[in-house]
């Protein structure tokens, strides 16, 4: 059986764009399908609210690499909010089509950057939390040591 692929999908494939990992991600995913056994990671680097990186590995098919090498290639640049509303359909139309025994993967790469933008937005909400813990810690630091300093002053009395 061989599969009808477009030659947009061919070259996505033979030449993906934005392969490889980014260090210290502001978001990431890991997806994979229990059925054929592809597995996509997914890295996002995010600056006001604007997609300004994003880079994929793939341990899958063909589909499966030119799926999330067109939507690395589109939402790099989106808004956090627009990148969630690029459709798995979207992707499909992006590459002139999927055959349909593929269209799975459109949707698993499509899964993989939401749980990415998912993991980023639960770190946005961690981290002011963090800020402000250790911000109490550094105050509560300094009561402590105030209150040292002043005791020696009262000792040399
Ligand atoms: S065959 Fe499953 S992601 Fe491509």
């Amino acid at each position: 059986m061989s599969l009808n692929y477009t030659k947009k999908t061919l070259e996505h494939f033979l030449r993906p764009k934005n392969i490889g990992k980014i260090v210290h991600p502001d978001g990431y995913a890991q997806i994979g399908n229990m059925v054929c056994g592809d597995q996509l990671d997914f890295f996002l680097k995010v600056k006001e609210g604007k997609i300004i990186d994003v880079k994929f590995l793939s341990f899958g098919c063909a589909s499966n690499i030119a799926t999330a090498s067109i939507l690395t290639e589109k939402v790099k640049g989106m808004t956090i909010e627009q990148a969630k509303k690029y459709a798995w359909q979207e992707v499909v139309d992006d590459l002139g089509g999927l055959p349909k025994q593929k269209l799975h993967c459109s949707v698993m790469a499509v899964q993989g950057l939401k749980k990415a933008i998912s993991d980023y937005e639960e770190k946005q909400q961690v981290l002011p939390k963090v800020k402000k813990t250790k911000k109490k810690e550094e105050k509560t630091k300094k009561k402590i040591s105030v209150k040292k300093s002043s005791l020696k002053k009262t000792k040399k009395k």
